[in-house]
């Protein structure tokens, strides 16, 4: 009756409505009928509950599209599942690209953020204010007391761009300050690695070295070079005198994840040092208690450690908010009217972020992200498939790689009940809350099984 009363509104719908909303549907009208004829699935975008059209097309109609969106519309969310508007669970092995790491829907963070948001929301950079003083000396303190990085000061951003940006800006800065005599222009080369993610503004794009990323936007920031991950000999080459910043993330997440080696890490230090370059730690993805430890840099030696950290995503749990941390040596060089925000740092978002970062910042809680993120591992090594690579992982970030393109797995996923996410090189990427349990991974496992041998299917009748 309902896929019915679908197909029937998807044709009214292609009359009426917006190039974005009229594509989606068509496509929702083809699998309708390719579904009717085969297996019926528990979550099949044909069932959905009919007033995700009217949804869709409305926000397609004033919305500008950047994202390929599938006919979902999900309106709430709890732990680690989400559900759409016709109460379909979902089983969230995403956390909205590794940021929910608390789950959907914590009762500490909604009880924060309407308390705060009744004391004061917002007041601006003009004024201090005590929740970001309190999570900057937390940030600062746990991140010492747990590795090797000295970090002294904190800046707030609201996003993990921001966050990149304002590091590239420090750097430059130092760059400027500490260049000898008659080389203060010269020296603002930025080094960054391919597959790396680091935002999508200019001086984040810049070091982002996707070309479908950066194609539409040449030209971009000067100065920017690309060198390749995990590559020690290359190293010498890239990164010269002129070179004021490396930028790296110790755990490629879009990029599929890829795990640096120490060598490698040691090697990037040792050869800022000798230039005088600043390194860059992108953690904004890997970072926050993911890899199981608080920074995924402490997974190396004291040979290893940044000058510079950029965080985000996880920090408030979904809220928006970003930062940077620096060691002496930048924050010294770094003045009044250097940078700005209006919204970092905002008495709200810094609430939410203490209460997140102390529950993170916990040896249990990390015990149990890295007990289960090993248990992640093993159920994805089990899983037999000729179209299966490799498995790579730290903690609770996760990579499968595939030998074809993975991509319409998601889809075959998603209509069983499991939301995936895709990362660069044939991988399908798995960032879950961290207190995820191993009753849901298991579940998960057993749909993302099913979905696998149906893309199996899919994959090998079309190449057959
Ligand atoms: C490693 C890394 N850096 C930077 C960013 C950009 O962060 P945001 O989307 O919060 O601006 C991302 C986002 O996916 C990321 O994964």
């Amino acid at each position: 009756m309902l896929r019915h009363s679908l197909i029937s509104s998807s044709r009214s719908l292609l009359a009426r409505h917006s190039k974005h909303a009229a594509m989606a549907t068509r496509a929702m009208s083809a699998k309708a009928a390719e579904m009717h004829i085969s297996h019926p699935l528990s979550h099949a975008d044909v069932d959905a509950d009919p007033k995700t059209h009217d949804i869709i097309e409305k926000h397609a109609k004033y919305t500008l599209t950047t994202y390929g969106r599938p006919p979902v519309v999900f309106t709430h969310g709890k732990g680690s599942y989400l559900y759409d508007v016709g109460h379909r669970e979902y089983l969230d092995f995403t956390a909205g690209i590794a940021v929910n790491a608390l789950g959907h829907s914590d009762p500490e963070v909604a009880r924060i953020l309407f308390d705060q948001a009744k004391t004061v929301v917002h007041m601006s950079n003009l004024y201090y204010n005590v929740p970001a003083g309190e999570l900057a000396e937390q940030l600062i303190e746990s991140t010492r007391a747990s590795g090797h990085f000295q970090a002294s000061k904190i800046f707030f951003s609201n996003s993990g761009t921001e966050a990149n940006e304002g590091a590239l800006k420090f750097a430059r800065k130092v760059a400027k300050v500490t260049a000898q005599p008659g080389q203060e222009n010269n020296k603002f080369g930025v080094v960054s690695f391919v597959n790396g993610f680091h935002g999508r503004s200019m001086g984040a794009l810049s070091a982002t070295p996707n070309p479908k990323y950066q194609k539409p936007f040449l030209p971009l920031v000067p100065g920017f070079v690309h060198a390749p991950y995990n590559d020690v000999a290359a190293i010498d080459q890239y990164v010269t005198p002129e070179t004021c910043a490396v930028i790296i993330e110790p755990i490629q997440g879009e990029g599929g994840i890829n795990v640096a080696s120490e060598a490698f890490l040691k090697k990037l230090r040792s050869r800022c040092d000798e230039v005088g370059a600043l390194l860059i730690y992108d953690e904004i993805q890997c970072g926050l208690g993911r890899t199981g430890k608080l920074w995924a840099h402490q997974h190396f030696s004291e040979h290893c450690t940044p000058d510079i950290l950029t965080m985000a995503k996880p920090l408030a749990n979904g809220f928006p908010i970003g930062a940077i941390m620096i060691t002496d040596k930048v924050a010294e060089k770094i003045v009044i009217g250097d940078h700005g925000t209006t919204f970092g740092g905002n008495p709200l978002g810094c609430a939410v972020a203490s209460s997140v970062l102390r529950r993170i910042n916990n040896p249990e809680f990390l015990d149990n992200v890295n007990r289960n993120g090993e248990h992640f591992k093993q159920q994805l090594e089990s899983i037999k498939s000729t179209l299966i690579k490799e498995v790579r992982s730290k903690g609770m970030i996760l990579g499968l790689q595939f030998t074809v393109d993975p991509a319409p797995l998601v889809a075959l996923a998603r209509e069983r009940g499991l939301l995936i996410i895709t990362a660069a090189n044939n991988t399908i990427r798995f960032v879950p809350a961290l207190n995820i349990s191993k009753a849901e991974i298991d579940q998960g496992m057993e749909i993302l099984k099913k979905a696998i041998i149906a893309f199996e299917d899919k994959t090998l009748n079309v190449t057959a």
